[in-house]
């Protein structure tokens, strides 16, 4: 059958997949397709934001698992509240409920892990705190929530309830990964469990990429994750230490990249004062998206950059969205 679809190298066919599914567009009428070392997947509508080809393709249909609301029991009246999508980190599922399905959670829970074969899922009350932790509850299936995630060929280990990490940057990591050339001296001032670090380690060549937190569990996870990857040595260097102080030692960064997107604005003083000559810093911040405007005008104000690049990476609230901005000097 006919379906719009997205030409993927093998290669990155499971990350992308999970990232199809994340955002509710995988068409799963279809039978994903191998041609070659390219996979071509089924979606329900145009990505903007991809960086694949995309056209319409013949699929074979699927005779398929039933999807969690097609065997989710709850009121008829309720249904249109359903959870359109939920986040998938290794084998446990994050998702969060509306207040009208409160009293349904276990069910939903049950239903989405079923459907999707995971180990666990848990339900997600927000991000919170200056270590930026979801609150996350167990809710089906195991209570422990370590998992194994991996993307791009990255492995990452953490537990979402004691870090903060978010799978659906997955294709932003992997686009700045293939922005640094060789020997460049990187920061990661909120670098969590590693992922930009270790993304960017595993596929360009950087010289040496310091990576910051002040979450000692993140900055466990991290040091696991770098011996996991087998990165070449002294390549990622974590520091357990709130990255404004930290970051003057080590001299000027031809790259920096900030993701604390509620209150990353709060550095963006200090990333600029460690800035080289030439470098990138990537700013991320959720903004209302009438604000926008204003935050392009100020990073193209700053003092010796050169130009500012912005992409909507993610949406946050109806009026709020997650955007990327390149700001180079
Ligand atoms: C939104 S998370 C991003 C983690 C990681 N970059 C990722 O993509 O998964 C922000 C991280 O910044 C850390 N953090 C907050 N303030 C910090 C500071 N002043 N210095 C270093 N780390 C900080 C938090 O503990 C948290 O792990």
């Amino acid at each position: 059958m006919n379906s719009r679809g997205i030409r993927v190298p093998k290669t990155e066919a499971e990350e992308v997949r999970r990232e199809l599914l994340a955002r509710g567009v995988f068409n799963s009428e279809c039978r994903p397709v191998t041609d070659g070392e390219e996979v071509l997947f089924p979606i329900t509508g145009r990505q903007p934001d991809m960086p694949y080809h995309q056209d319409t393709y013949d699929f074979p249909e699927r005779k398929r698992d039933p999807s969690y609301p097609e065997i989710v029991k709850i009121p008829a009246e309720l249904m249109e509240f359903l959870p359109s999508s939920f986040d998938t980190i290794g084998d446990v599922g994050i998702v969060k409920i509306p207040g009208e399905l409160k009293d349904y959670r276990e069910e939903i829970c049950r239903a989405i892990r079923e459907a999707n074969h995971l180990r666990a899922v848990a339900v997600d009350a927000g991000v919170e705190g200056e270590f930026r932790i979801r609150s996350v509850v167990p809710c089906s299936g195991d209570s422990n929530l370590e998992t194994m995630h991996r993307e791009f060929g990255i492995k990452l280990l953490l537990d979402p309830s004691k870090v903060y990490f978010s799978p659906r940057l997955a294709g932003e990591r992997r686009r700045v990964a293939y922005l640094v050339r060789k020997g460049e001296k990187i920061c990661d001032m909120f670098a969590g469990v590693g992922p930009f670090g270790i993304m960017i380690a595993k596929h360009s060549e950087p010289e040496v990429i310091h990576a910051f937190d002040i979450n000692p569990v993140a900055v466990e996870y991290m040091k696991r994750n770098i011996e996991m990857n087998r990165l070449k040595d002294g390549v990622m260097v974590p520091h357990l230490e709130d990255s404004t102080t930290g970051m003057g030692k080590y001299g000027s960064s031809d790259r920096i990249i900030m993701n604390l997107p509620h209150t990353a604005h709060d550095f963006l003083d200090t990333a600029v004062k460690h800035i080289a000559e030439g470098g990138t810093i990537h700013y991320y911040e959720i903004l209302e998206t009438e604000r926008l405007e204003e935050r392009l005008e100020e990073l193209n104000g700053l003092v010796g950059m050169r130009s500012v690049e912005y992409r909507e990476i993610k949406t946050y609230s109806p009026i709020m969205r997650f955007y990327g901005f390149d700001v180079r000097f």
